[in-house]
């Protein structure tokens, strides 16, 4: 036994001493002090020893495989040691240098963030309420309540996204809004009128995109019911909030325009800031920019927003949020408010 031991033990010594990889290692490891290794099965036959040399033969053999154990990690050290040196010379770099040097990283707010709470911030000030609506809508509140029925060929203005959900009895199907016009007939439930309140959103439409058409773009909308409310009062609002987002004196003008929830309804356009309406590309050489919607609303919507029509009357208007940032910065193409592209979230 002893001669067979010290023969083992040489030889897992010296393939131990050999090994160049920790693979190599592991399966010498394997191979001597796994559970059916040379040196595991040498310790099994123990106890077929007689018992006189049964002590002797195991102190010998379990001294053995704590020898062979310390060879294997000290082998595995030397070796992890060796691969990270290399590592460490192929992969140089000064852990010496200061963590500060390229400083950090710090974000921007979106531009189109910043726009929206500049907004907000005009009309707050003129006393108009800031509220929020679901992005995903019902039928009833994105379409019907702003007297566009089903069968009316003015829904094809705006195509959207429908949710596969069992349509509700009384509020239809569930669509992403295609525009923030529905908080128009929440807020005069939740809070009646009069009302003087803007709504900031996301929202989506089912078209193609280009240089000037998102599918999930930012509306601002604005409304105002109150008694002896007229379409004047749009205009120096409007004419107002410009002149204040622009900081300098900025004009309107109305042209007709067809919205089922406002009658009259009203395209507004503003003077042309980029070549002070002397005609530029921006503004295809009228110098005037398509700017919203707007118009006084519709009888049917304050009714169904259980508002006498006869008491009250008013107004309300909704605007693209990345149109007015192109406008204002000389963007050419909406896509990239979204693209991702650092380089232009940036420069803002
Ligand atoms: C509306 O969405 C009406 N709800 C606006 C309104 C409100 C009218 C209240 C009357 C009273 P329109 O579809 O024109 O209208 O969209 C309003 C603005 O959203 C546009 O002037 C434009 O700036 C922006 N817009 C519309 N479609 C897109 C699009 N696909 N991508 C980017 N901006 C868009």
């Amino acid at each position: 036994m002893n001669q067979e031991l010290e023969k083992l033990k040489k030889q897992a010594t010296e393939a131990i001493q050999k090994a160049a990889s920790t693979a190599t290692l592991t399966e010498l490891d394997v191979r001597y002090l796994g559970r059916k290794g040379e040196l595991t099965n040498m310790l099994r036959t123990l106890k077929d020893l007689p018992e006189n040399e049964r002590k002797k033969a195991g102190q010998a053999l379990n001294a053995a495989k704590n020898e062979l154990e310390q060879a294997f990690a000290h082998k595995r050290a030397t070796l992890e040691k060796t691969a990270l040196e290399a590592s460490l010379k192929q992969e140089f770099f000064d852990i010496t240098l200061p963590g500060t040097l390229r400083g950090h990283a710090i974000g921007t707010v979106h531009v189109l963030s910043q726009l929206q709470e500049e907004a907000e911030r005009i009309f707050s000030q003129m006393g108009f309420m800031i509220v929020d609506g679901p992005e995903i809508e019902s039928e009833y509140y994105n379409f019907e309540s702003l007297n566009i029925p089903a069968d009316h060929p003015a829904r094809d203005m705006q195509d959207t996204f429908f949710i596969k959900q069992k349509r509700d009895a009384s509020h239809g199907r569930l669509v992403l809004r295609t525009h923030t016009s529905p908080n128009q007939v929440r807020a005069l439930e939740k809070y009646g009128a009069p009302i003087r309140m803007i709504v900031p959103g996301r929202v989506f439409r089912n078209e193609a995109t280009d240089a000037r058409h998102e599918h999930t773009f930012n509306q601002i909308e604005g409304m105002l019911i109150d008694k002896d409310i007229s379409i004047a009062t749009l205009k120096g609002i409007m004419k107002e909030f410009l002149s204040r987002l622009f900081g300098k004196e900025v004009e309107v003008r109305f042209r007709p325009g067809y919205f089922p929830f406002v009658e009259p309804g009203l395209e507004l356009d503003f003077s042309c800031l980029l070549c002070e309406s002397k005609g530029c590309r921006v503004c295809k050489n009228t110098g005037w920019v398509e700017f919203m919607g707007s118009g006084m609303t519709h009888e049917n919507v304050l009714r169904a927003s259980g508002v006498d029509p006869k008491i009250y009357q008013g107004w309300a208007f909704g605007f693209g949020l990345e149109r007015l940032a192109m406008m204002r910065y000389g963007i050419n193409d909406i896509r990239l408010f979204n693209g991702g592209d650092l380089r232009f979230i940036k420069q803002f």
